[in-house]
């Protein structure tokens, strides 16, 4: 790619600060703010702090800034040992006060950008981190926006609420949009991953590029912050878009009576043209189910309609209940019913090796079998408890009206006791022989590598796999009857 591409706004003339931020930023003595210190802002401001003397993280969580100045890690992918010698060695610093965003050169903002009502972008996020950058905002200082969001948020949103400061983009402050993408669970060092970058000017980009060209090997330029913006947004959409239509042929496939595993990994063996996704019980995380609603409410406002997100969104959103219904007819057929029935499942994590649960689909599929009348417990090894009241999935939000109501002469059973109260915490209970056998049907949905397949096939009577972490020929060997998706 070429270091500029077409496009991109000539800049304005040149601000002696601007100047002095790009020599700070090409000598690596620049002070760099990062703004959300969650998945993307914590693992992003470590990187940085090994390359820069200084990173200041804010954060409005006072317990999160206090648990990093602490040298303590909230987050699995971020060793614990590396925060510690950061903060130890002066380098790596935490704070709620919005006011020291004056000491950084550069700040990049990784807040969160949920779905509000109907599905809507919210920005609540962006707006407040812009308004707090405002307020500090001086001459020489560059801000990139990295939050997930629809083509035009960077020059659109951000910029006029900086602009509230009597300052001007690309004369006195450079504005730059690059995607995070980042893979949590994925041991792929983050400067491996080339790093997008769309400036709002020419001077913008070649900015941004000196910050991420610290810590990051490759840092392709494209020729806008909104053709940035739409980079990720094509990423998180392309995979949506695969994972529905995979869901879809797993479904085909059983419907054939053909083992969709066998097909795909047969298929993988093309060296061209082919890309493998794999089926499971939906879409989970902070990404993939969200990402693609800010590409359709875009598209939407330009009176256009974009199918394959709606089709691979309904697809996707359908495979919990579809996973219960294979699991009540895998019981079935060992003449055992749903309702009453004990469950445990295997992995609540939205995807294996990482202990991230929003909008994990197994939360959907937990909720449903509850809602049938199982007895549900889990084992995940990342995830001590599972705690409806703060999970992103919609069903687990509290309601006004509660869809189970006791009847009369129905017996106060632990199952009937579990339909009423579908918003509460559940707590990961050990993978022993015991708990194994025990469960009617033990369900597998997330494929966490440290999990003891073995044993469960061991242990367990009736396995419902929906991660094909179980291959054809172990479940062949096993006395106990494996259903997979
Ligand atoms: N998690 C991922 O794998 C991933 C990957 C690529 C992109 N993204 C995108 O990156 C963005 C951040 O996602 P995340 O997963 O890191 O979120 P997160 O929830 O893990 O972390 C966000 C952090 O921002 C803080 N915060 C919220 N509002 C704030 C404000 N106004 N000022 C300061 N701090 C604030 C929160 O307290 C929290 O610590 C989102 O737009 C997301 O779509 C996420």
């Amino acid at each position: 790619m070429a270091k500029h591409a077409a496009g991109l706004r000539a800049s304005k003339p040149l601000s002696i600060h601007v100047d002095e931020l790009m020599r700070r930023l090409s000598t690596r003595t620049a002070t760099i703010g990062v703004i959300g210190l969650g998945y993307v802002g914590l693992p992003l401001a470590v990187e940085f702090a090994t390359k820069f003397p200084k990173v200041l993280g804010f954060d409005i969580s006072d317990e999160r800034v206090l648990v990093l100045n602490a040298g303590r890690s909230p987050i699995r992918d971020v060793p614990e040992e590396r925060v510690g010698e950061l903060v130890a060695a002066g380098r790596f610093e935490c704070t709620s006060e919005f006011t020291r965003l004056a000491e950084c050169d550069a700040v990049v903002i990784c807040v969160p950008t949920p779905l509000g009502i109907g599905n809507l972008p919210d920005l609540t996020c962006i707006f407040d981190a812009a308004e707090q950058v405002a307020g500090a905002l001086r001459h020489g200082q560059l801000v990139v926006l990295e939050s997930t969001t629809y083509p035009g948020t960077t020059e659109e949103v951000l910029v006029p609420i900086l602009e509230r400061s009597n300052l001007h983009a690309d004369r006195d402050f450079l504005v730059a949009f690059s995607p995070e993408r980042i893979d949590p669970g994925r041991d792929l060092p983050l400067h491996l991953i080339p790093k997008i970058i769309g400036g709002c000017s020419e001077r913008s980009a070649d900015a941004a590029r000196l910050l991420y060209g610290a810590v990051f090997d490759e840092t392709p330029v494209v020729s806008s912050a909104r053709a940035a913006e739409t980079v990720k947004l094509l990423e998180n959409t392309f995979r949506l878009v695969n994972i529905g239509f995979i869901n879809e042929f797993a479904r085909l496939c059983r419907q054939l009576n053909i083992d969709s595993g066998e097909v795909i990994a047969a298929a993988s063996t093309k060296p061209f043209g082919f890309m493998p996704f794999q089926p499971g019980p939906g879409v989970g995380g902070h990404c993939i189910p969200l990402d693609p609603h800010y590409l359709a409410w875009e598209s939407k406002r330009q009176g256009f309609t974009s199918r394959f997100i709606e089709l691979a969104e309904d697809i996707n959103s359908q495979m919990p209940s579809y996973v219960v219904d294979l699991i009540s007819g895998a019981l079935n057929e060992s003449r055992k019913s749903l309702r009453d029935a004990h469950v445990l499942v295997i992995g609540v994590a939205y995807k294996r090796n990482i202990d991230d649960t929003r909008r994990s689909p197994a939360v959907a599929v937990i909720d449903r079998l509850r809602m049938r009348g199982a007895v549900v417990s889990y084992h995940d090894p990342y995830v001590a408890e599972l705690d409806g009241r703060h999970n992103d999935w919609p069903e687990w939000r509290p309601r006004v009206i509660v869809p189970y109501e006791r009847r009369a002469g129905e017996p106060s059973d632990e199952a009937s006791s579990h339909r009423r109260r579908r918003v509460d915490t559940l707590t990961s209970v050990p993978l022993d022989p015991g708990h194994l056998a025990r469960a009617d049907c033990v369900v597998i949905l997330t494929d966490h590598d440290v999990i003891d397949y073995q044993a469960i096939l061991d242990n367990a009577t009736l396995i419902v796999d929906t991660r094909q972490a179980i291959s054809a020929e172990k479940a062949a060997a096993s006395s106990a009857r494996v259903y997979a998706l």
